[in-house]
């Protein structure tokens, strides 16, 4: 199935895909906001009546000016109320009458990823999740510290809060260009199906930080994210102007919801013991399959046998 969705999104074989190419064209920075704001809104006139798939716009888990003095009611206004909202109108467009219309996001994200040559939807289909994923990683009166296993296990991977802060930081200051950084759970070792596992084996089963340049994501590696900051300039601009490292501190540090990234490690903990099960199931299944063949050949050999004398 994966295979007739690519084919019919591949930039080659489809015939509507280059006039989907300017809804991959991401807005930039903070330049001309009145400019593009009109520009917006007639195009959102002009698409509207022909566009029918039915990806969602979902609201941030609190008001637009909840999260003020740390990240005011501008910048959400803004980065939730144009940006995101441009990428869903972006995906619907591109997704309408497709295979992919009827699949989950992460299925779209998955899929488009295309092992790193992306299809046209990708882009539009991982900046929503991703947007999705980040505001529900903040809170009003966010910050402060993790507890319980989330600690645990930063301590045990990173050797401390302070030093798992320290790498997380210093991957976001350090991410060049537009994207983001992520703390994921790793769960597996191997290449998955689209895309070259970043990380070595010896980090199975672990916490790890990990920067994705432009709208990429940890789910093309199979990795469960349990936080993510937006280091687009548009995230941070109206508040911070270019200071991203001021940006990222105040995230850390005031926005965060650890309980929410603890809920997170613990449904992917969850998944991995989950697959961890279902492929001991799968060997042992293979294994009893493989002495039920072996009998069946001793029974033929000596039924040969019997025959012969
Ligand atoms: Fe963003």
């Amino acid at each position: 199935m994966h295979g007739a969705v690519i084919a019919s999104l591949s930039p080659s074989t489809s015939s509507s895909s280059s006039s989907l190419y300017p809804a991959l064209i991401p807005f930039s920075g903070c330049i001309s906001l009145t400019r593009q704001c009109k520009t917006h809104k007639v195009t959102r006139r002009r698409r509207a009546a022909s566009i029918t798939a039915q990806i969602e716009l979902k609201p941030p888990p609190y008001s637009l000016n909840s999260l003020e003095p740390h990240m005011s009611s501008q910048t959400l206004e803004y980065h939730w109320g144009r940006h995101h909202k441009n990428h869903v109108e972006g995906l619907n467009r591109q997704i309408v009458g497709t295979e992919l219309d009827a699949v989950s996001l992460e299925d779209i994200i998955t899929v488009s990823y295309n092992r790193g040559n992306p299809l046209p939807a990708f882009n539009n289909a991982s900046q929503i999740w991703n947007h999705d994923f980040f505001w529900n990683s903040m809170k009003p009166d966010g910050g402060g510290h993790p507890s319980g296993v989330l600690l645990e296990l930063i301590e045990r991977d990173f050797g401390s809060y302070e030093s798992m802060l320290k790498e997380f930081k210093h991957a976001a200051l350090n991410q060049f260009g537009s994207g983001w950084v992520w703390l994921a759970y790793k769960a597996n070792k191997l290449d998955v199906g689209n895309a070259v596992n970043p990380f070595p084996s010896e980090k199975d089963n672990k916490l790890v930080v990990a920067k994705t340049p432009n709208a990429i994501n940890p789910l093309v590696w199979d990795y469960s994210p349990i936080l993510a900051i937006d280091l687009w300039e548009h995230a941070y601009c109206l508040d911070h102007e270019n200071r991203r490292e001021e940006y990222i501190s105040i995230f850390m540090e005031k926005l965060v919801s650890w309980d929410v990234v603890s809920s997170r490690l613990e449904i992917a903990m969850e998944r991995a013991a989950e697959r961890a099960r279902e492929k001991d199931t799968k060997e042992e299944n293979e294994h009893t399959q493989g002495d039920d063949e072996g009998e069946e050949m001793y029974l033929d050999s000596e039924n040969e046998d019997s025959e012969a004398e």
